[in-house]
């Protein structure tokens, strides 16, 4: 029965993910989320887990080593699954110094804590020989690898090469883990994710955002010409691949999870327009973003051939269920919007 720390479990993948263990995984004992709750920490996405007796929510900084520590002390975990983040790119070409310390700093204080409950030393067997039972995944991006031109895709053995701030903090917290699983035999896996979209996206991203404007008949900011390519994985198909590497990876080492799903951006804004039955004339092309990266493609065959994950939704299923829930969680989109959100964990801890 495993007891799992799960960090930014209030954010958009990391409460798909709590909702997911907790609902479909039967090994779970405890899971504890520690989330600071940014403004793309919203408790709302977590209101139908809140009393299961499994489930613990921790208001608080993952750069809080005392707090981690103290976590670790009270609910001995074995399994972190790392989530906390700052994660959109254009707020990371404004304000760079949180990137470093939430997403670098960050990471490293939860190794610290883990390496201390779990006695590991550069000294030890562990070194040689895996601690059983214990994991530390660390959930980074494809970004890292930075931008691909009209052909190839990244592999786990493709050069870092971050282009973007937000990236390049990624890519460090990556090289960070790498270390203390070399040097203190930290039982680690890395997994870099393609583009997620699914429910529970903060609509400064790109699907729900081009959604949120298009229902509401304001402009679409495209970025420059548009083609720029990404490669769609559902939120959900992501959660599984998590779990797949925590019940099967080898660790020390980095899986790749995409969904073989490359679409241009101006591709996905035309989609939103037909299903909600919109003019074209909503689309504004914009400044481009700086450093933008032209196009991100996942190899993801060593996930799929050594653990035998593959998505199961395809994207026409999984738009068609994401553009639904949308329209039909006008309360959450509203409340994120007008950030009455932020007020939802006052009240509800006002209550108790
Ligand atoms: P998100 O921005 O929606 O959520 C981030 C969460 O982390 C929020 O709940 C926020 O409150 C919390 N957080 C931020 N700083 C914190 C801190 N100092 N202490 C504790 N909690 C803190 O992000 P997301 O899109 O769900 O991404 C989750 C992870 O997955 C990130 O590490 C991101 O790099 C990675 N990732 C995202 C995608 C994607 O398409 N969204 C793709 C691949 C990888
Ligand atoms: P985003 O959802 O921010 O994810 P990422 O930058 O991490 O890939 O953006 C996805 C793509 O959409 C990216 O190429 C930038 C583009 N984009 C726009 O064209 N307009 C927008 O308003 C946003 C937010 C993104």
């Amino acid at each position: 029965m495993k007891r799992i720390l799960v960090t930014g479990g209030a954010g958009f993948i990391g409460s798909n993910f709590v909702h997911y263990m907790l609902g479909e995984y039967d090994g779970l004992e405890l899971l504890v989320n520690l989330d600071l709750l940014t403004y793309a920490g919203n408790l709302e996405n977590l209101a139908a887990v809140q009393d299961d007796k499994r489930y613990v929510f921790v208001h608080g900084d993952i750069r809080d080593r005392a707090l981690v520590n103290e976590l670790f002390d009270k609910y001995g975990f074995d399994t972190v699954v790392h989530f906390a983040a700052e994660s959109h790119v254009d707020r990371s070409i404004l304000e760079p110094e949180l990137f470093l310390t939430t997403n670098v700093v960050g990471t490293q204080c939860l190794l610290d804590a883990a390496k201390r409950h779990w006695n590991l030393e550069p000294d030890n067997k562990y070194c040689q020989e895996y601690k059983e039972g214990v994991v530390y995944l660390q959930v980074s991006t494809d970004e890292v690898y930075g931008a691909l031109g009209k052909t190839g895709m990244f592999t786990e053995t493709t050069p870092i090469a971050p282009n973007s701030p937000y990236s390049a903090s990624k890519a460090s917290a990556d090289m960070v883990v790498r270390a203390y699983n070399r040097t203190y035999g930290m039982p680690v896996n890395i997994t870099r994710c393609s583009n997620n979209y699914g429910p529970y996206q903060f609509p400064e991203k790109l699907i729900p955002l081009m959604l949120h404007n298009a229902k509401n008949d304001k402009e679409l900011p495209v970025y420059g010409d548009g083609m720029q390519i990404r490669d769609w994985l559902h939120v959900k198909d992501h959660c599984v691949a998590i779990r797949t590497v925590l019940e099967k990876g080898v660790r020390g080492e980095v899986y790749n999870i995409g969904g073989n799903n490359e679409r241009a951006n101006i591709e996905i804004v035309n989609l939103i327009l037909d299903v909600l039955e919109k003019p074209q004339s909503l689309i504004r092309h914009v400044q481009d973003r700086p450093g933008h990266d032209r196009r991100y493609a996942i190899d993801n065959t060593k996930i799929t051939t050594q653990l035998g994950w593959a998505p199961e939704y395809t994207f026409q299923r999984g738009m068609g269920e994401t553009i639904e829930w949308y329209l039909q969680n006008n309360v959450w989109v509203d409340h994120v919007i007008s950030g009455d959100y932020l007020d939802y964990y006052t009240k509800m801890y006002a209550k108790a």
